[in-house]
């Protein structure tokens, strides 16, 4: 059975189709989520609304507690780690994460960088040992075939590869980044612009990415472990 993780990080409640100033990336992946389940309807999925109810941001103590060996570790120190355990243990899980993400001031959502600093754990996504010959650093989930779908909105446009504000997205390079030092570097990005101006625009970018979302979600169905029905 597949694993699907759904990850809302909007703080604009409800989606765009459904509500008054709703969240254009709770819609896509909503969408998404809906596509997925038509076609794979036995698989499993579950949801972490980050825009909502934010990870704790990571504090001394958690980096005291992360930094320690495992059987070194005190009570205290599993207890500041539990949120973090909690948020890697459903990543770990996960064969297909969904990031919907809007572009907040040209970088992620605060929830989300939280949620980010939650599952960059040494010894548990990543591997340090500084007298390893070669790197000293090592992804932990290259072999897990793990598949990671950003779904974006900005208020702007041209924040594509090659647009006129390519060079002020810190949004999908900074995921392409932190998920692939992880080892997941199968990636696919679909973003929503001009959501500030909602004219024509907005609605023929919105209907590129419904379209690019239906094509994910074949592809990705199609190339996955099938459902336990088949
Ligand atoms: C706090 C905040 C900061 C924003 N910063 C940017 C920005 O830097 N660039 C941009 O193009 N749009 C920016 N926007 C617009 C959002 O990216 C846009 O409204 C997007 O649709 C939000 O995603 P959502 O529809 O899922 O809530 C910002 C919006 C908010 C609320």
């Amino acid at each position: 059975m597949t694993r699907v993780l759904h990850l809302d990080a909007s703080a604009r409640p409800g989606r765009s189709d459904r509500r008054p100033h709703g969240s254009h990336t709770r819609r896509l992946s909503a969408q998404f989520v809906e596509e997925w389940r038509r076609q794979r309807p036995t698989d499993h999925i579950d949801y972490r609304d980050i825009g909502r109810q934010s990870p704790s941001p990571i504090s001394g103590d958690w980096i005291h507690a992360a930094f320690t060996k495992e059987p070194d570790r005190e009570p205290w120190m599993r207890e500041a780690l539990k949120e973090s355990d909690r948020l890697v243990d459903e990543l770990l899980a996960a064969d297909v994460i969904i990031a919907a993400v809007p572009m907040y001031n040209f970088g992620v959502p605060a929830g989300f960088k939280a949620y980010i600093d939650n599952i960059v754990r040494v010894g548990r996504t990543f591997g340090f040992d500084r007298n390893r010959q070669g790197p000293p650093y090592w992804p932990m989930l290259s072999d897990a075939n793990k598949h990671l779908i950003i779904l974006s909105a900005r208020g702007d446009a041209g924040y594509d590869p090659g647009g006129v504000l390519a060079h002020a997205n810190h949004v999908e390079p900074h995921l392409r980044t932190v998920f692939g030092y992880l080892g997941i570097d199968k990636v696919d990005c679909i973003a929503v612009e001009y959501d500030e101006f909602g004219d024509d625009r907005l609605a023929e970018s919105l209907d590129q990415a419904e379209r690019r979302i239906r094509q994910a979600v074949e592809t990705l169905a199609a190339t996955t472990a099938p459902p336990v029905s088949a």
